[in-house]
């Protein structure tokens, strides 16, 4: 079965506990959470002190996706404000795994990002540290991007690296996703779906996260055959 993982960067923050509150209702299980620093992507977002106050909202499983050099620094602020996973990007620092053991040992689970542009082949040096792989479709930075039909084979790839592992390592797929287009995507081996504009912007957030859920299940239960 898949997972929803609505990204809060698309939220209208006047009314962002309300609008998690839907998420939630409709069954989306994870909370994506885009954070940004102005360095690593042209663009700032929010950090742990924003997600520490809608914690107590929510069990959502809170997805921490950290769009910023040398993320070890904040690892302890992250992981105390209440992080469930933590992303890190294989492009923003030189000791990424020792970043990703530090999330481990912080009692989250650690995953790895690439962009549009990287080799999906450096994963493989990845896979026994992380619980999760996260494929970026747009280059980061921003919600509301057109689908990079290219994040297709990193995804396909990424699932052959998993699969080759023997390891319980999900795939997420993040940036212009849709009820349209996520079946592209489940169909070679996504499991985690991110959508921002396409839940947040939608007149009926409930109805969004279904059919985003209805039309990727229906392409991975394929796949699973
Ligand atoms: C982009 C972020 C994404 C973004 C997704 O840097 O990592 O999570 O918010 O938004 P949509 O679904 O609108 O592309
Ligand atoms: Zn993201």
């Amino acid at each position: 079965m898949i997972k929803i993982a609505p990204s809060i960067l698309s939220a209208d923050f006047s009314k962002l506990g309300e609008d998690i509150l839907k998420t939630k209702d409709a069954g989306a299980e994870y909370l994506h959470i885009d954070v940004m620093d102005g360095v690593f992507v042209p663009n700032i977002s929010f950090g742990a002190p924003v997600y520490k106050c809608i914690r107590k909202l929510t069990d959502q499983f809170f997805d921490v996706h950290l769009m910023i050099v040398d993320p070890i620094r904040y690892i302890d602020a992250f992981a105390k404000a209440g992080a469930d996973g933590i992303t890190i990007h294989h492009e923003a620092c030189s000791d990424q795994i020792e970043t990703l053991e530090y999330i481990r040992s912080k009692g989250c689970r650690p995953a790895i990002s690439i962009k549009p542009k990287t080799d999906p082949y450096v994963l493989e040096g990845y896979l026994p540290y992380v619980d999760m792989i996260l494929i970026m479709s747009v280059e980061p930075g921003f919600g509301g991007q057109s689908f990079i039909p290219s994040a297709i084979d990193s995804t396909r790839v990424a699932a052959e690296l998993v699969k080759a592992s023997g390891r319980d390592i999900d795939i997420e797929v993040d940036g212009g996703l849709s009820a349209a287009n996520v079946g592209l995507v489940t169909s070679v081996g996504a499991n985690v779906i991110v959508a921002g504009s396409a839940i947040f912007g939608a007149q009926n957030i409930s109805a969004a996260v279904k059919e985003i859920r209805d039309n990727g299940e229906n392409e991975y239960r394929r796949l699973l055959k």
